[in-house]
């Protein structure tokens, strides 16, 4: 995720802000800039790479003197890694310079709006379509123009703003992206977050939800988005450097699965317009999407978690035949890709090895290849013929949990797309589907906010030998990714299986106390799922049930039971996944593993 420092007081602002840029780069990013007033203007330098290149590129700061800036780390998002688009953008006059982070959803028309009346575009970002908007409302007043721009763009941003004719100013807004100010005797800082000022100071002020603020070298005032003036009480930061990176959390993952909220929000809303999912990046026309005769999707481990969700929703909805394959199973038997045939390559890192190679082995066998990505500029999403971004931001905890599910809702947003132009979701289903989609953010926060419930029951099973994880239909595939989460961080034997296979085999391994995990979302199943667990039960299995609200019938078959707020049936996965990762977490808590970085495993699987 992108970073902002800012600083004006009595020092050099770019070694302070170099030095909080250092903070931010656990965060992830791929090019970083810098703009300093020198006095007369607004000086920039950018570079894609590490940070390193920008403090050689300045010596140290030494070439851009001046004692009000801002700073940037981009993670691209719009535009791939470059210098074009890193950050900060100047207004066409370069009398005004922006960083941002978060995503700008309308930011198409606007930029065609801008360029209709003159305005000349250098990078492919969202952001320059801020410092344009800017200056276009620009008549002298700051607080004026920002608040103008306030009202005009959609989606989530933090800004860190500069106008050469007010160089005794820095200001600041906020909505959906973090963002917090801070002051010392020696002058008044912007971050992204608290570990880039922590240094200097430990007391912060949080920016609220379209919260201005006007900074001077000894004072702050904050506004509304309407301009008035408000009091704020500042907070004072008492965690470690390294507690204040992980944002107060214990660990990533914990942090990262909080994050899940917003990730959802940013996946899905850009791609929701006037009711409509419009997938611009897709590339594909209606005539190509009813052509589709098969869809291949090909991943590994938790991606491919969300293949087989997604072959349940493309073949429920949509109609259209997908298989799901493991990359690494893919690209060496040799498949039999027909004409007609789709190919989607899911990835958080873009870089795993396998899926790569089964991306390559598609295209030479002449089939165009979508891949849903989630780092921009990445092997994947480069070779990729389509690349839908997850809007996940960076994942820096091994076990995967906000990326995988923004690939959910990538993927439900192309089964949508494709039962819509195939016409087999008629407008009022694909209406309340909708709905539901919007109701996820704050339906997943609800079960979030149930973490104590979940930790109290994990504490229990931090002893555990084996789990067994048992679903059916759309449950097999939630219940596949619970049982990895269990098994990657906490090192217990988990295993899932379809629950109806169980007596094929597996419950010969059921004893007395043995945790069975019983997922039962689908009320067309429930029935047979529930059958499953008094088998179980009967043989001595302790059944923990994650089911919908309303399901009460499953505690004749339930020891434990957890519910989830209703959905649409295609969608209870980006639920009931929430209390599951919560489960594997506390209990690698409970066992004290090293949660964040799992023995044997790498984020990125660039090799075989
Ligand atoms: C599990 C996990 C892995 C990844 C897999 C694919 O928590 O993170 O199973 O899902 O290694 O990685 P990407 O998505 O980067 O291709």
């Amino acid at each position: 995720m992108c970073g902002i420092v800012g600083y004006i007081g009595k020092h050099e602002a770019a070694p302070v802000i170099l030095e909080g840029l250092s903070k931010l780069e656990y965060r992830g990013y791929d090019s970083a800039g810098m703009a300093v007033f020198d006095g007369e203007k607004i000086q920039i330098q950018k570079s894609v790479g590490r940070l390193k290149v920008l403090e050689e590129l300045t010596h140290g700061g030494a070439t851009m003197p001046g004692t009000v800036g801002i700073g940037h780390t981009r993670w691209a998002t719009h535009g791939a890694p470059s210098d074009e688009n890193a950050h900060p953008h100047y207004n066409q006059e370069e009398t005004i310079a922006v960083v941002h982070n978060g995503i700008i959803e309308n930011y198409l028309p606007l930029r065609e709006k801008l360029i209709s009346k003159g305005y000349q575009f250098v990078s492919d970002t969202d952001t320059e379509v801020l410092a344009h908007l800017i200056d276009y409302y620009y008549k002298g007043n700051p607080l004026e123009a920002i608040t103008k721009v306030m009202h005009r763009v959609q989606g989530s941003y933090a800004l860190g703003i500069i106008f050469a004719e007010y160089p005794d100013q820095i200001f600041a807004v906020r909505k959906d992206s973090p963002l917090i100010v801070g002051q010392n005797e020696n002058g008044c800082f912007i971050a992204s977050d608290v570990p880039a000022i922590l240094k200097y100071t430990r007391k912060v002020y949080f920016i609220e939800n379209q919260e201005v603020v006007r900074l001077r070298v000894d004072h702050m005032h904050f506004y509304t988005v309407d301009e008035e003036e408000i009091e704020k009480e500042p907070v004072t930061i008492d965690w470690d450097a390294d507690a204040a990176e992980k944002g107060g959390y214990e660990h990533f993952m914990l942090k990262e699965m909080y994050e899940q909220p917003k990730t959802v929000t940013d996946t899905l809303m850009p791609r929701i317009k006037d009711n409509d999912i419009v997938i611009e990046e897709l590339g594909m026309s209606d005539e190509e999407i009813n052509a589709i005769r098969k869809i291949f999707i090909v991943a590994c481990g938790s991606a491919y978690h969300t293949g087989v969700t997604a072959k349940y929703v493309i073949e429920g909805i949509a109609r259209i035949p997908v298989e799901v394959d493991l990359a690494s199973e893919f690209r060496y038997r040799n498949p039999i890709l027909e004409e007609g045939t789709m190919v989607v390559v899911i990835s958080q890192s873009g870089e795993t090895a396998d899926s790569l190679a089964a991306l390559r082995e598609s295209k030479k066998l002449g089939h165009k290849v979508l891949g849903i990505v989630n780092v921009v500029g990445s092997s994947i999403a480069r070779e990729a013929d389509n690349v839908m971004y997850t809007w996940a931001g960076p994942e820096i905890a091994v076990a995967t949990t906000k990326a995988y599910s923004a690939q959910l809702i990538a993927l439900y947003l192309l089964a949508m797309k494709f039962a819509k132009v195939r016409g087999n979701l008629d407008e009022g289903a694909f209406k309340s589907m909708l709905g539901d989609l919007k109701r996820l953010p704050g339906q997943i926060e609800r079960l979030l906010a149930n973490k104590q419930r979940i930790q109290r029951f994990a504490n229990r099973y931090i002893g555990a030998k084996d789990v067994f994880f048992i679903g059916r239909g759309i449950d097999y595939a939630i219940s596949m990714e619970g049982s990895l989460k269990l098994k990657e961080i906490s090192y217990i034997h988990s295993e899932a299986y379809a629950a109806g296979e169980l007596k094929h085999g597996t419950i010969s391994l059921i004893e007395e106390g043995t945790l069975v995990a019983a997922v039962a979302t689908q009320d067309t199943l429930f029935q047979k799922t529930l059958s499953n667990m008094v088998e179980v039960k009967a043989r001595g299995a302790f059944v923990l049930a994650v089911t919908n609200e309303g399901n009460t019938d499953i505690e004749k078959a339930a020891d434990y039971c957890i519910y989830i707020p209703r959905t649409n049936p295609y969608f209870t996965n980006s639920l009931a996944i929430i209390p599951l990762q919560l489960f594997g977490y506390y209990v690698a808590v409970g066992k004290g593993c090293d949660v964040d970085k799992p023995r044997n495993l790498a984020k990125s699987v660039t090799v075989e």
